[in-house]
């Protein structure tokens, strides 16, 4: 870590004022070095007040998604494997191409914005710079592809758990893969998988997540803004992005450790938190087709049970729903 990131981090943890002395012995440097690192923070945007004989103290940091606002949350080992940049076309595109020259199982990226950001069913997630978070962390499981439907609603899980630890908002989910906040999307997951052709077996998973964070009503397109919210217009908030993708990694990093052994330990908070329960539905085929149904439940297997119209049950194990207003 260079020494200009140890003095954010220092001022970053620390809700008082911090002596140039300490700093410099922490970092094994002199006092006009420690004020020389300073100026640069200043001319990056940190707003940093220094008063004699007490030192420096953060008084605000741009809301940015860099890796010197990241590592302060995070432990050095963990950031070893988190690559931040401004701009890439999609996340998950980008940790693709990493994955397959050999990125390591828990490898994350996370970008400022997406220019062909990717969501489900070939659709684009409408990704600006400045405003979300845009994070994909790849997986390396040792298991046959049917057993990773739960990776979804276990990522679901562990955004809710990031969201309100964070801002202490507690966004509810859509079955299968949406965070709403006041009925609208404040984030969505993409999870991709390579198999390998001739075993059969899965090469890696890539699993993306895009949280709406700072958006204002007018970054959204009029189409978008019916259905879609930001952390902030729904709770006037200013969340502090990068706390947030720490904070989503850690929970991530946490639940997954026991993702396929115990799913029974996420399945009770997902069943909790989805709303995709005794509603009117509609289901969308991927062929296009739509037909309506009566969602009751969320089964064993994160499937959602549904009675059909003509009465008869059935338990989709993925797939694309719509909650329809009661008439
Ligand atoms: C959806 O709601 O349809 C899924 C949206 C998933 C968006 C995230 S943003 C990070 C990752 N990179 C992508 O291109 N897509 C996912």
């Amino acid at each position: 870590m260079i020494k200009k990131e140890i003095v954010l981090g220092e001022l970053l943890r620390s809700n008082d004022y911090i002596s140039g002395s300490y700093l410099g012995r922490i970092l094994n440097c002199t006092r006009a070095a420690i004020s020389v690192y300073i100026g640069q923070l200043r001319n990056e945007g940190y707003v940093i007040d220094s008063v004699t004989n007490r030192g420096y103290k953060l008084i605000s940091a741009p809301n940015a998604l860099i890796r010197e606002l990241l590592t302060p949350y995070l432990n050095s080992r963990r950031t070893k494997t988190v690559l931040c940049v401004d701009s890439t076309p999609s996340t998950n595109l980008l940790l693709r191409s990493m994955a397959e020259e050999g990125a390591p199982d828990g490898q994350v990226v996370i970008a400022d914005s997406q220019t062909k950001g990717r969501g489900r069913l070939g659709r684009d997630f409408y990704s600006p710079m400045g405003k979300g978070i845009y994070l994909s962390m790849l997986l390396r499981p040792d298991c046959p592809p049917e057993k990773t439907l739960t990776l979804t609603p276990c990522a679901a899980v562990a955004a809710v758990r990031a969201i309100e630890k964070t801002t202490g908002i507690r966004p509810s989910i859509k079955w299968v893969n949406d965070l709403l906040l006041g009925g609208k999307k404040t984030a969505g997951i993409l999870t991709e998988m390579s198999i390998e052709a001739e075993s059969g077996s899965i090469s890696y998973i890539i699993c993306g997540i895009g949280i709406n964070v700072l958006e204002d009503e007018t970054d959204f397109s009029e189409e978008l803004r019916n259905i879609a919210t930001s952390i902030k217009l729904y709770s006037g908030k200013t969340c502090f992005r990068a706390a947030l993708a720490a904070a989503l990694i850690e929970e991530f990093d946490h639940m997954r450790k026991n993702w396929l052994s115990d799913s029974n330990g996420y399945l009770e908070a997902y069943r909790e938190l989805c709303v995709t329960k005794n509603c009117a539905i509609t289901i969308h085929e991927p062929s296009g087709k739509q037909r309506t149904a009566h969602a009751i439940g969320i089964g064993d297997d994160f499937s959602l049970e549904v009675v059909n119209e003509d009465g008869s049950r059935e338990s989709l194990k993925s797939g694309e729903v719509s909650i329809r207003p009661l008439a």
